[in-house]
């Protein structure tokens, strides 16, 4: 499963970057929002720092506008992936990059149903919002399972895209599940490598290497 990170701060994405662990990253106008920068100087930056897909969303509702936001999006660098939302002019404007070689992600995406088309329009991506899901009272995974199946009926190309992602059980079950990307924030990523045993176990073993009184060298 790839890991993205679901962020436009910079320097999250940097210190990420170099663990080796991001394959890619998303952003929405709520991030560039709390990021307090400009949007295309924002996906630049970005785009040099992870070599892997950038998520850059269009704001327009119209196809037309959409595919005029959308060319000042892919013209940044060849790793965006820009980003629609899952309306009928979303998937309208996802068919017509895709088949000019741009990567799509298809975001807002609450159903199987719509998943379904999202592949249908030749998305790269499908993004189905687990965390807004459980929010109100649905099941997020339980979206992800029924996605996958569907995709794997039918050997659909679709990458399936989990986000909304809020806590490191949602990863765990995305992998379970099949997923092909997980999108988190960078605290979820951070979390993902905690285990209380792991650090009793550290200080356990320092503390016996100390009286050993011995070095590495
Ligand atoms: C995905 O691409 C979105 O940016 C994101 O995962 C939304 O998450 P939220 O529900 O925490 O805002």
């Amino acid at each position: 499963m790839k890991f993205f990170v679901d962020t436009a701060d910079t320097n999250d994405i940097r210190e990420l970057a170099v663990t080796g662990l991001l394959d890619g990253v998303t952003t929405n106008p709520s991030l560039i929002h709390k990021a307090g920068r400009d949007f295309l100087d924002v996906v630049k930056e970005i785009c040099a720092i992870v070599p892997g897909p950038v998520s850059a969303e269009v704001v327009a509702l119209d196809h037309e506008t959409m595919m005029k936001e959308a060319e000042i999006l892919r013209r940044i660098a060849d790793n965006v992936a820009v980003k629609v939302p899952l309306t009928l002019d979303g998937l309208k404007t996802c068919r017509k990059l895709t088949a000019d070689g741009t990567m799509v992600n298809v975001t807002l995406c609450f159903s199987a149903n719509q998943a379904l088309l999202a592949a249908k329009a030749g998305a790269t991506f499908v993004s189905p919002f687990v965390g807004r899901h459980d929010d109100v009272g649905f099941d997020g995974m339980q979206l992800i399972s029924d996605i996958r199946l569907i995709y794997d009926n039918y050997d659909f190309a679709t990458e399936i895209l989990v986000a909304s992602i809020r806590h490191p059980v949602h990863v765990l079950e995305s992998a379970k599940l099949g997923a092909d990307v997980a999108t988190m924030p960078p605290a979820v990523i951070r979390q993902l490598v905690k285990h209380p045993l792991t650090d009793k176990g550290i200080e356990g073993f320092l503390a016996d290497w100390a009286k050993t009184g011995q070095k590495i060298s």
